[in-house]
């Protein structure tokens, strides 16, 4: 799972926050590890949980080997996370730890509301916007954040940076939600529609709701209360109403939105603008990722 590689946004997001706040990036490179093997387990545990079958353009653990081996995976892979943080002094380490601590019960939690989501109709997006930013947003932010306390940034510093990765990482999960419509297989690495197959209360199926006439909203709520053993009508409809009610745009609006967001967070740091240049070209390039 680790050697297939992955986009590795969150160990590099941590590099660089060691990098922009005056230290040497190497002094990150166990606490990147720790926080890229972490990730790999939550998506190990992720797979199982959704039931999806591709990963990274190959199949997943649990079907490749089995759900009890990918459960034992991923398990494994949260202690070498706590491994990888042994090469840090005491001090240091223990910080580091609290850190990711608070940001792996966030995951569990956000993980939960996600799953709990799948058979309730009445989501919001105000609820929804808790879950991602727990699933999703804490350990992009907590990345950032992790490396900015080994540079010794100050309180101030680490917060901002926290934010910044906080709106930036609300931003990211609204695009993995466009691109399990909108993306491709070969590049995307995963199949489409699971979030259709799932009833994953997205962005776009709670945004689209708001947006379509009495009849068409039925249709959608209808669709989205059943479980299906052929998806294809349904995988189809759900594609008809998204497309009438022009959620592609509406959500590409949405990510520029909270990547706007966080980069005023960055806007507040008191580094060199030429240093933030690098995680707002990056915040940029997020935006129109298609892997
Ligand atoms: C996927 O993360 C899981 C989400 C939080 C949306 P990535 O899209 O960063 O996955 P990899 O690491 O690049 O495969
Ligand atoms: C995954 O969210 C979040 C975590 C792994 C914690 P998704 O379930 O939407 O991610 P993908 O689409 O499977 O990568
Ligand atoms: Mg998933
Ligand atoms: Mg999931
Ligand atoms: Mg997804």
């Amino acid at each position: 799972m680790m050697l297939l590689g992955g986009k590795r946004l969150r160990p590099v997001l941590t590099l660089i926050a060691t990098e922009i706040f005056g230290s040497n990036f190497n002094l990150a490179l166990p606490a990147a590890l720790a926080i890229e093997t972490f990730h790999n387990s939550s998506l190990i545990h992720d797979d199982i949980i959704d039931d999806d079958p591709i990963r990274r353009g190959k199949p997943t653990v649990h079907k490749k080997w089995s759900t009890n081996t990918a459960i034992l995976s991923g398990d494994a892979m949260i202690i070498l996370t706590y491994k990888h943080l042994e090469k840090y002094a005491p001090d240091l380490a223990l910080q580091l730890i609290k850190a990711i601590n608070k940001m792996a019960l966030e995951i569990c939690e956000g993980q939960q509301l996600d799953v709990d989501f799948e058979s309730r109709q009445n989501v919001s997006v105000s609820e929804y916007l808790k879950m991602i930013e727990y699933k999703t947003g804490s350990l992009i932010a907590t990345s950032l954040k992790v490396g900015a306390i080994i540079a010794q940034a100050s309180q101030k510093n680490c917060d901002l940076i926290y934010d910044f990765g906080l709106n930036l990482g609300l931003a990211f999960q609204l695009q993995d939600d466009y691109l399990d419509i909108y993306g491709d297989t070969p590049t995307f690495g995963r199949r489409l529609y699971g979030d259709i197959i799932s009833n994953k209360k997205t962005y776009l199926y709670l945004k689209t709701l708001e947006l379509l006439n009495e009849t068409d909203k039925e249709k959608l709520l209808k669709l989205f209360g059943v479980r299906l053993d052929d998806n294809t009508e349904k995988i189809k409809t759900v594609n008809k109403l998204y497309l009438a009610s022009g959620i592609a745009d509406i959500t590409q609006k949405e990510i520029q939105k909270y990547t706007f967001k966080a980069f005023e967070s960055l806007d507040k740091i008191n580094i060199p603008e030429s240093k933030k240049k690098l995680l707002k070209d990056l915040g940029k390039e997020l935006m129109n990722r298609r892997i």
